[in-house]
């Protein structure tokens, strides 16, 4: 094993998974298993299973799954050079350089690159705002909104001067590639030829990944310039979508009260940050997607989105709705009064009101009811528009139940009939086809448990009692088997032990290279233990018992088939020499 491989080592025996991903995903104890809402498909009950003995994680609804690396890849799509080094770092663990050639380094480190210039250019913005003579424009404009000095530097928070070069030049003294620095979204090209800083005369505020790198930079102008807010472009590293403003800090605490705030602005969360309040975090100014759902859900079950009131008086709120509700993650909404956002009410009225604000928040669908049944233009037109809105997002969401309570309540609020209600939904799920999905799984379900019996609890008495299989492999039981990646499974396990004389089961999953294989071999690994310690051997006897008769029953069939040849070849014989058969299918002479 070379220093790198026994370095990995390290780190899975410093790292307990369960403990790993419970920080990303709310994790509840299930027999010897933890089980949580997967972090990577959308689903409201739980399949998504952490082993702690066997230090793995597979999700039974969308098969994502491996081990402490594995999980780190996909949570924070990273390489998995980059995960092992996350995690090294994570738990102290030195990790020596890895030889690499030219092209495998390039493309490992072009991410990691885009961050360590980010960080670099925060460097460089967060020193003008505090030192500089040109950053004192910015750092009145801070004391201006209050942002207190711990605040700026818990957030990072900079500033960028008016020069159009001053981070290019920053960057060419720190001998930065400028391409690559284009790439980040901080520099921008010249047609003809040089460079120059994408934000110039703006307070700039870092975000940050759940990892704490910074990600991208939002940057605000200091009076009403337009526009008022530039983000970093999308880069490899960069993606609105997926990101929340001020996650890295308040994760903590939205994990132990259980509750994320979700406010529209940058400036919010670092207000409610000054007050003591770390619950909130901001969209980059998009609207939520899934993406940004699956993060939170990982740490709590329960959103209240504030809103600005002429956001919440637009309704386009309503369409998170879907999304909250499929990911099993429960939505209310707080409304603040005209002209406040949770920046200005908290530094005008202080933060206790606005907790009893935050306690009266009521569920996203009353919320967005109440607010169009006022606004409902009377008649028929107006009902019908209304419906129009409504209905889609309410066919979004997969739970007929609450599809069902939501069409209810649409014709209580609204007073239109709730059979015209039902109808009208009918015909939009319809044409989405809604429930394909689970029957086939459930077809799917019933199948495999119909046949495939012997292949489940072999591979189940090896997996935990993996002395047994010597003597399975020696008595052929291979030919219990009937399904294909069961059987390449056992292949592989009794390779690995002819080869090695002894078998470890998580170690042939590591080396199993084919994914149909390593998923149904990581659901097999994970279920418990069919048999007791004292039932084993009665288990093998059986298997071996049952092997020999199948193998009996197969040459005897052999047999009978060659048989049956030689019985062919006979008649064939008797036609030619003249012979033929009377009714009964016995040979007899011509007549
Ligand atoms: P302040 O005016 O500084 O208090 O910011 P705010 O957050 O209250 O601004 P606002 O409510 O207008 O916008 C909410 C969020 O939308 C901001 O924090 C930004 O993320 C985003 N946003 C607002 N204006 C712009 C813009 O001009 N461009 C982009 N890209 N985003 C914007
Ligand atoms: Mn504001």
């Amino acid at each position: 094993m070379d220093a790198y491989q026994a370095a990995k080592e390290e780190i899975r025996k410093a790292a307990d998974i369960t403990e790993l991903i419970g920080q990303y995903v709310q994790l509840k104890k299930a027999g010897r298993n933890f089980l949580g809402l997967c972090p990577f498909h959308s689903e409201k009950t739980p399949s998504f299973t952490v082993s702690p003995a066997k230090q793995m994680f597979h999700c039974f609804g969308c098969k994502v799954g491996g081990d402490i690396f594995r999980f780190w890849m996909e949570y924070h799509k990273v390489s998995f050079p980059q995960a092992v080094r996350d995690l090294a770092e994570k738990y102290h663990i030195i990790l020596p350089e890895r030889k690499l050639t030219p092209a495998q380094k390039q493309i490992m480190d072009s991410k990691e690159i885009l961050v360590k210039i980010n960080e670099s250019a925060v460097e460089y913005y967060h020193h003008m705002l505090l030192e500089s003579a040109k950053g004192r424009a910015g750092r009145e404009y801070l004391d201006r909104r209050s942002i207190s000095s711990d605040v700026v530097g818990r957030f990072k928070i900079g500033f960028a001067s008016a020069d159009w070069d001053g981070l290019t030049r920053f960057f060419v003294k720190k001998h930065v590639d400028l391409d690559k620095a284009v790439q980040a979204g901080l520099l921008i090209a010249k047609k003809n030829g040089g460079y120059y800083d994408r934000f110039r005369g703006r307070i700039i505020f870092p975000i940050f990944d759940l990892r704490n790198r910074i990600v991208g930079l939002g940057g605000r102008v200091l009076d009403d310039t337009l526009p008022k807010y530039l983000n970093t472009p999308e880069t490899p590293i960069f993606h609105k979508g997926e990101l929340l403003y001020g996650l890295q800090a308040a994760y903590p605490t939205i994990r132990e009260n259980g509750r994320v705030v979700i406010v529209e602005g940058y400036t919010d969360v670092l207000a409610l940050h000054k007050h003591g309040f770390y619950e909130a975090v901001a969209t980059l100014g998009t609207a939520l997607t899934v993406d940004h759902i699956r993060h939170l859900k990982g740490y709590t079950n329960e959103a209240v989105v504030v809103f600005d009131s002429d956001t919440a008086g637009k309704g386009g709120a309503i369409k998170s709705l879907p999304l909250f509700q499929n990911e099993g993650l429960s939505a209310r909404v707080m409304v603040l009064p005209e002209g406040d956002d949770p920046d200005s009410f908290t530094n005008t009225r202080g933060l206790d009101e606005f907790l009893i604000r935050l306690e009266k928040a009521v569920p996203l669908f009353d919320f967005y009811l109440d607010q169009k049944v006022a606004q409902i233009h009377q008649g028929v037109e107006g009902q019908v528009d209304f419906l129009k809105e409504i209905l889609p997002v309410v066919s979004e969401i997969n739970s007929s139940s609450h599809r069902a309570l939501y069409t209810r309540r649409l014709a209580e609020k609204t007073g239109i009939a709730e059979a015209v209600v039902m109808t009208e939904l009918e015909s939009i799920t319809s044409s989405h086809s809604r429930g394909q999905e689970t029957d086939r799984l459930r077809m799917k379900i019933s199948e495999s448990k119909a046949k495939g019996l012997d292949d489940l609890h072999i591979l189940n008495l090896i997996i935990h009692f993996p002395h047994t299989v010597g003597r399975l492999m020696d008595n052929d039981c291979r030919r219990l088997l009937s399904d294909p990646l069961i059987k390449e499974i056992f292949d592989l396990i009794c390779e690995t032990y002819k080869q090695a004389g002894r078998m470890v089961p998580e170690e042939v999953l590591e080396n199993t290279g084919i994914d149909a294989v390593r998923e149904r071999f990581r659901e097999i690994l994970l279920l418990p233990p069919y048999y007791s310690t004292e039932g084993v051997e009665q288990a093998v006897e059986e298997f071996i018992e049952k092997a020999h008769k199948v193998k009996l029953s197969e040459s005897f069939r052999k047999a009978k088939d060659n048989l049956e040849e030689s019985y062919q070849l006979l008649l064939l014989k008797r036609e030619r020499l003249g012979l033929n058969r009377n009714r009964n299918g016995i040979f007899q002479e011509e007549v």
